[in-house]
């Protein structure tokens, strides 16, 4: 099969969902989206290579030469504050590819190649390459690590591969207002844990989006403590809130999510394409969910409590959190394998709970449309 015919399949398949269709008439997108690995690659270039990721807080990275490493996808990436910016570049040197930092923070005052020793200033250029000498065509004034734009959302860092994409306010308009009004400045950074689950990354996001709608079945615990009737999700420009009226703790003195899960409502907070934000009162996690490959992602999660919280708290917190996580990562690869049976393409959403989902197929249609059209060199 050549390349061309290939590709036009594929082109075929992503128009399969328009995303001007209302909810009400709209099918979901068909099941390749979440098992063709050729739409996974057209992925890292138009949702992964043209949007903001989160990637961590700027608190880790207070001082100058102080820098975290990371994967974005595939690239590995490290953020580091060097003189008086913050610089994210790519963590995969300029000579054969070896790494520049090894995962996880330091302090630096400038990288060394883990390979051949290659040197690099905080900012990514080039200031040593030793036994270089003699070699033709290279200027190692000219040498410099790929770069990505920085940009900060409240206490949280964001990067983005692509020049063309708007900046991280304008994409995600007044996110950071609402984000700002829940006044959660009291709670500091717990830890962060790790999730594997073998699902494309979009079920998960499906999963996370669906208004609630799984709650009353997958997580019978944390059901007992939302008011499933007032749960709604209001869109915005590029991301959505997700409101739960909470309810309070059963008086019968029996262990519940509700004891952890406090305040008049929770925000579930989703943002394009793949960050969410979920507050209770004292209670913060953010989940970033990062794709592995067509059927694989992992779910970082960056847990906040109130500095003056409990241990007893904090524990029986993150409890809770773990159980719902296991229960969605296993519902989660279960849809995966019925989203390869070959008797499943395409489903229907519910008006009433299901407009997150839509809003997120809608913007991810978008999204691969355009990638197309950059793919076919500028056609429609
Ligand atoms: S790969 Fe970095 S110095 Fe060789
Ligand atoms: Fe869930």
């Amino acid at each position: 099969m050549s390349l061309s015919t290939d590709f036009s399949g594929l082109r075929e398949r992503v128009e399969h969902f328009d995303p001007e269709r209302p909810l009400e008439s709209s099918e979901t997108p068909p099941s390749e989206w979440y098992t063709d690995t050729r739409l996974y690659e057209l992925e890292r270039e138009s949702v992964f290579g043209r949007s903001w990721q989160y990637v961590g807080l700027t608190e880790w990275i207070a001082e100058v030469g102080e820098y975290f490493a990371t994967d974005l996808g595939q690239d590995p990436i490290l953020v580091v504050r060097a003189a008086d910016e913050i610089v994210a570049l790519s963590n995969v040197c300029r000579h054969r590819g070896g790494p520049l930092v090894r995962s996880g923070r330091g302090k630096v005052s400038s990288f060394s190649c883990l390979y051949h020793g290659w040197n690099y200033a905080l900012d990514g250029k080039l200031r040593k390459a030793p036994e270089f000498e003699g070699v033709c065509d290279f200027d190692a004034k000219r040498v410099h690590l790929p770069r990505m734009r920085v940009a900060s959302l409240g206490p949280f860092l964001f990067v983005c591969w692509s020049d063309e994409t708007p900046d991280l306010e304008e994409s995600l308009p007044g996110l950071a207002e609402h984000i700002g009004g829940l006044r959660l400045d009291h709670l500091v950074h717990s830890e962060r844990r790790v999730y594997a689950v073998d699902c494309n990354w979009k079920v998960f996001v499906d999963n996370y989006l669906d208004g609630g709608y799984h709650v009353p079945v997958m997580h019978p615990d944390l059901s007992r403590s939302i008011d499933y009737a007032g749960y709604h999700c209001s869109l915005r420009d590029g991301w959505n809130l997700q409101l739960s009226p909470l309810r309070a703790a059963q008086a019968d003195g029996a262990a519940d999510s509700a004891d952890v899960r406090h305040g008049e409502a929770a925000h579930y907070i989703w943002a394009w394409p793949n960050w969410m934000f979920n507050a209770y009162e004292d209670v913060l996690d953010i989940n970033w969910v990062r794709p592995l490959g067509v059927d694989r992602c992992e779910i970082v999660f960056d847990y906040f409590f109130a500095a003056d919280a409990k241990k007893s708290f904090i524990e029986e917190s993150l409890r809770v959190a773990e159980q719902v996580q296991e229960e969605d990562r296993e519902i989660s690869e279960a849809v995966q394998r019925g989203l390869v049976s070959s008797r499943y393409d395409v489903g229907r959403y519910s008006v009433r709970r299901e407009n997150g989902d839509h809003q997120f197929h809608q913007l991810l249609a978008r999204a691969l449309r355009a990638g197309i059209v950059r793919r076919e060199g500028g056609t429609s």
